[in-house]
This record gives C-alpha cells, structure tokens and sequence, in this order.
C-alpha cells in the first residue's frame, strides 16, 4: 500500500495514499471537531467546523474532506482557526432556537458540545426564527426542522447504507431544508439510522421522547435479543427500566446499524403484561404457586414419569432465545439429570455459517434465494445493499414479489413460486447471465433460508456448481445458531458432534410415547402451529413452559414458569456469521433465568447443575471443539460444513386452491417478544393477507375486508391488504403469528383458495 508522511501539530504521521487530513490526525492523535462529518460515510465538507491551516498555503481546507498530501504541514488549532471556527459556530447558531433545556438531545447534541468548545459566548448576527410545526407523521421520528444545521448526515446514511432516499434537501438557499418529496409521507423503513446520525435535536427518537435524559441513564453493552444478525446495542437504563437501545458505531459487525424491531421494539421488555408468578394447572384452572412448589411439581412429575415408562418418556425442548450457557445446560441437563437423549430443538443442523457481513460487503456477486433478506435479517440486508452500491456487485434476486433491493439488484426474479422455482433450476443449471456472474466472480456470496428443504437444495446445487461461493444460512432466532452449538439437538451434543440420537419429538408425541416436555422458551404455537399443539401435546402428563409472557404454548401447559428476557441475564448469543458475542444484564425484573430453572430442577432432582456463566462457559470450552478456542467477545467459530445432508426439490406443498400462499418476513416483528412492543403494534399490529389489485378486485376484496384463507382443513380470517406489488396469484401473511403458523406447517408455500368473508 502506498504512504504518504505529513505532520500534524509537529507530530509526524504516515497514513495510506487515500487518507484525509481527518483521519491522519486521528492516527496522530489529534482531535479536529466536526460536525457533519461520519467515518460510515461518504465526506461531505457541508459545515466547515474541521477546517484547518496548511503551513504556506493561505486557503483553509477541511480536514475531512481534503486528502493527505506527502510533506504537509498542518496546523489544527491556531488562533486564526480558533477565530474562524467561532464564526463558523456563529453561523450556524443563527437559525438555531436555544431551547436546549427542553431538546431531546440535550447533553449529547454535537452542536451544545461544539459551542462549549469554542468558547461562544454570544452570536453577533441576527435571523427570524423559522418556527416550522414539528412533523410528527413518522410513528418513530419527531422532526424538528428549526433544529437542523443541514449537516446532511440523515440524508446521506438513508441514501448510502440504507438506500431508501425515504428524505433528502428540499428547496433552496436560504429555504432549504430536510424533507420527503413533496412533502409526502415518509416512504421509511423505521431503522432510525437518521436519529442515530443526527449530531443535533432535529430528528429525535419519538419512543425515547421526553422520557428521561441521558446522565440518567445507565448504559450496558449487549446483544439484541431478536434476529440472528447479533446487533451490538447499548441498553440505556434507568433502575429496572429499558429507556432506549442505542447503537455503538465502533463496536459489533453491525458498524452501530440497528433495525425497526431492535430500536424501537424493546417495549416488551418493560411490559405490564410480563408474568411474575408461576402457575400450575389443577382440574383444568391455572393456579398461581411460588417457584419452590412449581418446581416440586416439576420434579415430582418428573420421578414418577422416569419411574412409569422410562427417562425417554421425558423429552427437553430449548428455544434459540436461550443464550449459549443455558441451551449447554439445558442439553447437560436432559442428557445427565433426566438420562435421556431427547433434547430438541426447532432449528436445522443442515446449514452452518460460511460468510461474514465482511464478506458479504465485499462479494462482487450476491444471490439471494427465496428470502427477503431485508425484511428478516436487517442487518444482512444492509450488506447486501452495500455490495451492490459501493461495490458494484451483480445482485440476483429470487423471490415471488418485488422487494427491497429491487432499487439495487441487478436481476429481480418474481413471479409465482413454481416461476422462481424454475428461475432458480436455470440458475442452477449455469444457462443465464446470473449464472455467468456466478462463474466470474471472485467472492460470490448466496444468501438463503435454511428452513425449507426446496431452499436448502437450491443452495447445495449452487455451492456444487460453484464450490468457491459462500453459502449464508439467514437464521432466524438470535441463538438458533448457538443452540446448535451446544448440542440442544436430537442426535447432536456440543460442538455438533453426531451423538446417540433420542425419539423423534414430532413421532413421540404423535405415537404418544412422550409422556413429559420440559420446553424452555420456545413458543411452539408460533413456530410449528395452533393444532399441532392442541393434537400432539395434549396428552402430555407434564408439559412445562418458560417464558417471559403467558405465550399461546404457556397457555396449553400444565406449569408455568416466568423467566427473563435477553435483558435480564448474562451469557453469549452467536449469529448467523458464527460470532459469539456477550448478552449482559442490565434489569431485573424479578424473575430468575432458564439457567436459574434448569439448576433448581436439577438440585431437587439429585444433581448439581451450576448457572454461573463462567462456569458454564469453563466447561463448554472442555466439551465442545468448537468453541474450545473461541474469544466469547466477538471471535468466529469455524464450522466443519455450509451445508449437509439430502434435500427434497418439493417446492408446493399440494393443496386445492389456485392461489400460492407463502409467508413473509416482517422487518417490524420477529416472534413472540416484539408482538408484546404497542410501539411496533401501531404499525403492524394484527397479521394482515396481501393481495394483488387484480385479484382483489376479480374477488371483490378491498384493504380491510376480512377474507377467509382455507389450506385443507385449516382455515384462517385475515384483513386483506391490497397491494399492487404483489404477484398475481400469489397471497402472503406474515411469519410468527400462531394464527399463521398453522397455515404454514404442511410446507412453506401452499396453495389455498380464499373467500371475502366480511
Ligand atoms: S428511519 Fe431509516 S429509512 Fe427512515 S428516513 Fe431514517 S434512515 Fe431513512
Ligand atoms: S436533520 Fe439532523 S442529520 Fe439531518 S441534516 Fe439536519 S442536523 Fe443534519
Ligand atoms: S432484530 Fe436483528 S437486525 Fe434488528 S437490531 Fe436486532 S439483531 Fe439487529
Ligand atoms: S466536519 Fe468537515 S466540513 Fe463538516
């Protein structure tokens, strides 16, 4: 790499050729303020605070946007500068009310912090105060358009990484300001991304609003708790109360990028309607027990079950909510306490993680595989989209209607699922220019769903037709990788090591020889149907639920247990790249953890299980290969394989109706803990049927209409929601509703008739 020397106050730096002044005076160790200025972007040079003195040159030049040149001599911090630079402060105080005691931003506004800097005391110049109204038709961001300093940071982040232009400058000179076009409603993708960036209190968090101020708050770095995409996120808190999740741009793979649901959707954690006592059920009615007498229950329901039909009458249920300490537990505990090898999860271990969002970022060709990558993993989304725009990377796109990337992708496939599916035989067989870019490029990276047995052979043929690719398994859950990891899996211990495999959960329940599941967090109502839990588990003599909420499976168990949210515990999720990164506690809302549960349980069983996450993590290290070596901080675990295993091309589920049924990710929810958030609830609230403007009108449906949605013998009501982007003959609903689910259990795209039935 090419160097260039220069010096910086006297201090001299070697920086790469392409380096600004700004950045070799950060490696010098010299700070410049700046205001519109973020390293994630683009330069811009819109406010002139960074400027700065080049010896023998009489311009100033801004540091930020000026390139370091061999032998300059820069000076940062003259008196000429200084003088400047409270003019510049001056300027940009004109149009700015000083209302700070009642801003949002108050104590964390770059603009407040710049002031106290220079040391201004009193702006010279006079200005009418605009006093625009304060737009509030965003759910999400308040915008106060008097605050702004046109710093252009919002505008360029909602433009450069999220590629939505959902606003941009309107008017001009002295007029110009942030708006939509034309004064529309915001076209948005709810990531606040604009808020984060904002160095001012002009865009500001409306669910954070007025609710407390920032040296209040106590800030604990975590993980969010939603998606698979393991965002790093700072927990702001007051006491026992989540105020925000903010974003951490230097730490995490995620560059401080957070989702709709991440952001704003942590509402749950506070909620009134979380449970704080346990239940039992007796003839029929719950009734409220403390925790010693559930677990007594537990525990003797257990020996008697063991006693009667044998320890593989008893089955261990974890959900990828657990954090990896509790899913090792939770396998140890099924397979030493209980004696058992049924220990399951809902999560596949065909597909392994391949790729990082490095990698994806700097793919030259990315093929997305019947997953709307934006919508169910954000973050994922976010590097894709950077591939194509600052990488120039071919993007093909195979789904059944338009989404998203459409603005970037070089080919969007849609059409009905049998079209795509056919699309992706070709692709498959190496005849189309997707194809081609395939066979040239250099890091090829395919993104997929590793849910669905059709997906997971397209994904396999593509990785035998071009071994140099990188397969992206896009997993749901945070943990559905970690879980795996640790050997929750029937036939899988830690490290994914091929183990002694127990009954068949889906058979034991059906043939009935399961006779006790202890399911820890798992919402099976949502993830595998309504029926399937009032058919199968309805015998069960023990069925014992933890969760956070009475979810729709809690309310068909016999006891149940409450138990924390991602925010009340400590341990480590990994995420869809294979990253392990530390959960830590921030609140405690008076409820133990599933560790908590599993170690009780054991102790009144005869064992001693600990649920001390060093603890844990010493013998996770012993056990499990995988993660013998692996930093809990943020370090990779290697997998043996991307993908393994023989895969059915079954694309359609049969079924009578003419119209293909396939479910949608919902960038707002994902699962059973942001349905709780009255935020998000605003905005998406109850699942909604999308349907093309065609077949609605041919049907005499409108957006509203309640229409009834028949697959077999399951039939469902939904609001219809007329949508021109969608496929004719296609209709969608949304993933995790329990209403949903059962529509979705007979494979992942249905045909169904549908009928208006209100
Ligand atoms: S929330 Fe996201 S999509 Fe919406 S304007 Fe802000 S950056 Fe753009
Ligand atoms: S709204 Fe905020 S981020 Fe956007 S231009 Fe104005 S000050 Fe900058
Ligand atoms: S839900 Fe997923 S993408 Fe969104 S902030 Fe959380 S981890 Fe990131
Ligand atoms: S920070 Fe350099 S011009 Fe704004």
């Amino acid at each position: 790499m090419q160097m260039v020397n220069l010096k910086i106050n006297g201090i001299e730096v070697e920086v790469p050729k392409d380096s600004t002044i700004l950045q070799a005076a950060e490696k010098a160790g010299v700070h410049i303020p700046v205001l519109c200025h973020d390293a994630r972007l683009n330069p811009f040079g819109a406010c002139r605070v960074c400027l700065v003195e080049a010896v023998g040159n009489p311009r100033l030049m801004t540091a930020c946007t000026t390139p370091a040149a061999p032998d300059m001599e820069i000076l940062t911090n003259t008196e000429k500068l200084q003088k400047i630079r409270k003019t510049v402060m001056e300027l940009l105080l004109i149009n700015h009310p000083l209302e700070c005691p009642v801003c949002d931003k108050g104590g964390e506004c770059t603009l407040q912090d710049l002031t106290y800097e220079t040391g201004l005391t009193n702006v010279r110049f006079d200005a009418e105060p605009n006093n625009t109204e304060v737009d509030h038709t965003n759910p999400f961001i308040e915008r106060d358009i008097d605050r702004c300093v046109l710093c252009g940071r919002c505008v360029r982040i909602c433009d450069e990484v999220v590629n939505i232009q959902a606003i941009s400058f309107v008017n001009r000179g002295t007029e110009t300001m942030i708006g939509t076009a034309f004064d529309q409603p915001w076209n948005c993708e709810f990531c606040g991304q604009c808020i984060s960036v904002c160095p001012v209190g002009s865009l500001n968090n409306r669910v954070y609003l007025f609710k407390n101020r920032p040296w209040n708050l106590e800030s604990v770095d975590s993980v969010c708790g939603l998606c698979s995409c393991g965002c790093y996120i700072k927990l702001d808190h007051e006491g026992n109360e989540v105020f925000r999740m903010n974003e951490a741009p230097e730490e995490g793979a995620n560059h401080g990028y957070l989702c709709a649901k991440g952001r704003f959707g942590f509402e749950f954690i506070n909620s009134m309607e979380r449970e704080t006592e346990c239940r039992i059920r007796k003839n029929g009615d719950f009734e409220t027990v403390d925790f010693e007498q559930a677990l007594d229950t537990v525990s003797e329901k257990l020996g008697a079950i063991k006693s009667e039909y044998g320890s593989d009458a008893i089955g261990v249920l974890v959900s990828p909510r657990l954090t990896n300490e509790e899913a090792f537990l939770a396998q140890k505990f099924a397979r030493e306490v209980i004696g058992t090898t049924n220990v399951y999860s809902l999560e596949p271990t065909t597909s392994l993680p391949e790729a990082t969002y490095e990698d994806v970022e700097n793919s030259d060709c990315v093929v997305t595989l019947n997953i709307d990558v934006t919508e169910s993993n954000p973050i994922l989304g976010l590097a894709v989209r950077k591939a194509a725009r600052m990488n120039d990377a071919g993007l093909y796109v195979y789904y059944p209607s338009e989404t998203a990337l459409k603005r970037v992708a070089t080919e969007m496939h849609t059409g009905t699922p049998d079209a795509v599916y056919a699309a992706m035989d070709e692709l498959v067989a190496g005849k189309t220019k997707a194809a081609e870019a395939l066979k040239g490029a250099e890091n090829p990276v395919v993104v997929y769903s590793p849910y669905n047995t059709a997906d997971l052979y397209y994904a396999q043929e593509l990785k035998k037709a071009y071994p140099s690719l990188k397969l992206v398994a896009a997993r749901s859950k945070n943990n559905s990788q970690g879980v795996l990891d640790m050997g929750a899996k029937n036939g899988f211990g830690p490290g994914l090591k091929e183990t002694e495999r127990g009954v068949n959960l889906r058979k034991g329940l059906e043939n009935q020889s399961v006779k006790a599941l202890i399911c820890l967090g798992e919402n099976v109502a949502v993830r595998t149907g309504w029926s399937e839990i009032e058919r199968a588990y309805s015998h069960l003599e023990l069925f014992m639920v933890t969760d956070p909420f009475m979810s729709e499976t809690a309310k068909r168990g016999n006891v149940y247990i409450p138990v924390a949210t991602y925010a009340e515990k400590n341990g480590s999720f990994t995420n869809l790249e294979g990253r392990v990164q530390e959960v830590q506690k921030a609140v405690d809302k008076g409820v133990c953890t599933d560790s908590d549960v599993i170690a009780a349980l054991s102790a009144k069983l005869g064992k001693e299980l600990t649920a001390d996450v060093d603890e844990i993590r010493e013998m996770i290290r012993k056990e499990n290969p995988l993660y013998k070596d692996v930093d809990f901080n943020g370090g990779l675990v290697k997998y043996p394989y991307a993908i393994k295993g023989e895969f059915e091309k079954e694309t359609v589920a049969a079924g009578e109706g003419s119209f293909y049924l396939y479910p949608a990710a919902l960038r707002l929810h994902s699962g059973s803990y942001t349905r709780w958030s009255h935020d998000l609830a605003k905005v998406y609230g109850d699942a909604k049927l999308i349907i093309n403007d065609k077949d609605a009108e041919a049907a005499g449906i409108e957006s509203g209409n309640e229409v009834a949605v028949k697959a077999g013998d399951v039939i469902r009501v939904f609001a219809a929601e007329v949508d021109k982007n969608m496929t004719k003959g296609c209709v969608s609903l949304p993933e995790d509703y329990a209403d949903t689910a059962d529509l979705f259990t007979k494979g992942r795209v249905l045909k169904v008739s549908i009928e208006k039935s209100g």
